[in-house]
């Protein structure tokens, strides 16, 4: 998929893997539309990146704003890619194992909340995208549109504490197949990555980067240390210039497998 003259949506787009996606994909040639609540962090990126790439406020729990961003990109350019890797607050509601060592339940809100953050949301923005990008004209490559999904290995092997959270990558992974060959009469490829334990904000604000690798390289195999994001905006560029890249998981962990 060729991003010369297209935009592009990330969610997420001010994140971890989102700036270091974006800052790729404008390399590439598109004008990116970060859609993300951070604000301050998201502006700075559109500064930087100078390509007309603009910032769009997009709460993913909230429907209208995903239509906001995505007809944004859409009037900027051709849609031609959407990377789907926005975090989540906590949930309201106590988390942990199915019944805790206190006896105590884990709430049915937490685990809505999670499929809610990750797993409907990501439906939303995919199929907002995928409206847009059938309208394209397709490339002479027949294809329209490719659409990269963010899972994680707990979505494919087990992890107490996470049941919530499994189920929501979880169902990212059960989707990806399916997506690809629904949307395949349109030239609209669906990817997903599931990566590993990876150095983004979610670790570097609650500890220093030193702490962060003190803590979990170890139980990474090789390279014994935490994924760069740089890492994962690696391969969404070649998975969006690959077009034999489809419905498929590819997992980014450097041999990491949860006990
Ligand atoms: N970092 C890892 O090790 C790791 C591993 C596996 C999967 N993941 C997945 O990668 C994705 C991104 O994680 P990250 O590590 O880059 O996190 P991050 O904290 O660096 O970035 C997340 C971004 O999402 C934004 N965000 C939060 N709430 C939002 C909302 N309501 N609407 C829109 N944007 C919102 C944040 O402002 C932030 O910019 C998540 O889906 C996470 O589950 C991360």
């Amino acid at each position: 998929m060729d991003l010369t003259n297209a935009s592009a949506i990330v969610t997420g787009g001010a994140g971890g893997f989102g700036a270091a996606t974006a800052r790729r994909l404008a390399k590439m040639g598109a004008k990116v539309v970060l859609a993300d609540v951070a604000e301050e962090r998201a502006r700075a990126l559109v500064e930087e990146l100078g390509n007309g790439s603009v910032f769009v406020r997009t709460d993913i729990y909230d429907e209208s704003t995903i239509a906001e961003a995505v007809a944004t990109a859409a009037k900027l350019a051709p849609l031609r890619a959407a990377v789907v890797v926005h975090g989540a607050p906590q949930p309201k509601e106590p988390g942990g194992r199915v019944i805790g060592r206190d006896g105590a339940r884990l709430a049915v809100g937490n685990f809505r909340h999670m499929v809610e953050s990750y797993l409907v949301a990501a439906y939303a923005v995919t199929s907002y995208a995928a409206e847009a990008m059938a309208r394209n004209e397709p490339l002479a490559s027949n294809q329209r549109g490719v659409i990269i999904n963010t899972a994680s290995i707990a979505g494919l092997e087990g992890q107490p504490g996470l049941v919530p959270y499994s189920a929501a990558k979880g169902g990212l992974g059960a989707l990806t197949l399916t997506l690809a060959r629904d949307m395949a009469p349109l030239g609209i490829r669906a990817m997903t990555i599931a990566p590993g334990t990876f150095l983004t904000l979610a670790y570097s604000e609650h500890m220093t980067n030193e702490q962060a690798q003190a803590k979990f390289s170890p139980g990474i195999p090789n390279p014994k240390r935490m994924g760069d994001p740089e890492e994962y905006a690696m391969l969404a560029q070649q998975i969006i210039e690959n077009d034999f890249l489809n419905g498929e998981v590819i997992r980014l962990d450097a041999a990491q497998r949860f006990q």
